[in-house]
Parts: C-alpha cells; structure tokens; sequence
C-alpha cells in the first residue's frame, strides 16, 4: 500500500488544472450504491452544476466529499492531495466549505457568532482578521443588521444565506451548496444567484446542486446529471438539456435553455 506522500507525488505528475478531481467514487448503504463509480473534474474557477432525480445520489456525493460520510471507494483528490482518508474538520481546513439542503446553524447563537464559527475554523485562522471577514460576509449577505438576532429566530432566506456567509468564512477555494433555492420565492432565489455570481467572479470554485432548472442552467459553466447514483451526462447546459438520457431520467420534456 502506497504512503500518503507517495500518493501525493503521484497526484503531482499529472495534470493539476482541476482543483477537485472525483476518481471511480463510490457510496454503498448496504447493498444499495448511492454513489457508483463515479469520475468527474471541477476546474479552478468554475460553477459545476449537479442535478438529477430525488435519491439520485447528489448529497450523498457531497456528503462523501466532505468525509462526513466515509466512501465505500475511490478517490477524492483536492488541490493535488487525496483527501478522502482526512476528518471533515481537516477538510474544511484544506478548503472546502459547504452548506446542506436544510439549513444548519448554532440555533442558540447569535448571526455574529454563527459566522464567527466559521472564521475560527480552517488553516491560517490564527492570522485572520476574523472581525473584519465576519462583517464584510454579513455585509454581502445583508444580515449585519441583524448580527445580534439569534439564529433560531430567522427567516428561511435569512437561515440560508446565514449559512453560506458561515461557510465563506472560513475562507475556501471550493464552496459546495445543496439546494440553495430550495424553500425560496423566486425573487429570493434570483437574488441569491446573483451572490453567488459575485463571489464566483472574486474567484470563489463552485459546486451547486439544484432542482430549480432556470437557476441551474444560468448559473453552471458545466452540469452533471446523476440518476441511480451514476453520472448520466456531463457537459455545457444546452448540450446537457438536449440528452435524450436527460430529458427521459429527469427532465420529463425538453428544456430550452433561457438566455
Ligand atoms: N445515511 C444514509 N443511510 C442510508 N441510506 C441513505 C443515507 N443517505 C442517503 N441514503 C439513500 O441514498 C440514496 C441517495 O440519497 P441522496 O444522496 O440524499 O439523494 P439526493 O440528494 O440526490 O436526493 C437514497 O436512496 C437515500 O435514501
Ligand atoms: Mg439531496
């Protein structure tokens, strides 16, 4: 068995343009694969959109990038290390930041310690003017106002952007969102495309998993589509749109892409 380090200078003699690298993934509940063989590259700088039925598989992916699930196989390679055998927490130190489909917070904290929690985490955070970073995410992400209100007592708009603005401070280079929209008007869910946006064009890799086509074919550079916890198709959003694979698994009809 190769070490770690072995492992990394093999990672360093091939291509390092994309900053998370999926190699023959897998995640078994019992003998069902939620997950199944799964190969896919996010480059630097994108917005990597994932779609697909329920029980597709789509959190769990995101779950077992995040190590809080363990994978049944493969390789999870991020910034040209193998992360899959690391903690969550030292994941998130690495710098992958995510959110999840229902919004998790500290119920009982402020929206100010919420963020500051994030701030804490991760390398370098030692150095960090997290005051500063805290306040210039609540800015973006209009709660400074509410800085003193507790958690618990937020909007869903508010709890969701709350938890994005936790997840960016702790300054990552890839940002993983599930169903960011979801429970969202559709002004809210304009909107907060339209952060999501900025922050992508400051530099910030995104991975977006989403039911909401509009947002999801607007958004992406790329889409994947997962069925049965398998990668169905890949590709630019009118190429993805116009799968015939697509559009029977999951679309239903055809799609047309809205400029
Ligand atoms: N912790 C778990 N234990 C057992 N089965 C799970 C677990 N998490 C997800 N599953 C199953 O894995 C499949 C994929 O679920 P999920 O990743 O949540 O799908 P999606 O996010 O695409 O809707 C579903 O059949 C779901 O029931
Ligand atoms: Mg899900």
């Amino acid at each position: 068995m190769k070490t770690q380090q072995e492992e990394n200078e093999d990672i360093s003699n091939q291509d390092t343009s994309a900053l998370l690298k999926i190699e023959d993934l897998s995640k078994y509940f019992g003998g069902m694969a939620a997950v199944k063989n799964l190969d896919f590259h996010v480059f630097t700088g994108e917005i990597y959109g994932i779609a697909g039925p329920n029980g597709a598989g789509k959190t769990t992916l995101f779950n077992v990038v995040t190590k809080f699930l363990p994978p049944s196989g493969g390789k999870v390679i991020f910034n040209g290390q193998h992360i899959h055998k690391h903690p969550p927490n030292k994941i998130c130190e690495l710098g992958i930041a995510r959110t999840f489909q229902i919004p998790t917070l500290f119920e009982s904290l402020t929206v100010y310690k919420n963020a500051l929690v994030g701030a804490i985490y991760g390398k370098g955070s030692e150095k960090r003017d997290k005051e500063n970073l805290v306040k210039k995410n609540l800015e973006f992400f209009g709660l400074w106002e509410k800085k003193d209100v507790i958690a618990d007592e937020l909007s869903l708009y508010e709890r969701k952007v709350l938890m994005v603005a936790t997840a960016l401070t702790t300054e990552p280079r890839l940002l993983m969102l599930d169903e960011p929209t979801a429970g969202l008007s559709k002004k809210e869910s304009e909107y907060i495309m339209s952060l999501f946006k900025k922050i992508n064009a400051e530099g910030m890799t995104i991975m977006i998993i989403e039911h909401n086509m509009d947002v999801l074919m607007n958004i992406s550079e790329r889409v994947m589509i997962l069925d049965h916890g398998v990668k169905i198709c890949e590709g630019i959003p009118s190429k993805v749109c116009d799968d015939k694979r697509v559009i029977k698994a999951y679309l239903g009809e055809r799609y047309e892409v809205k400029k």
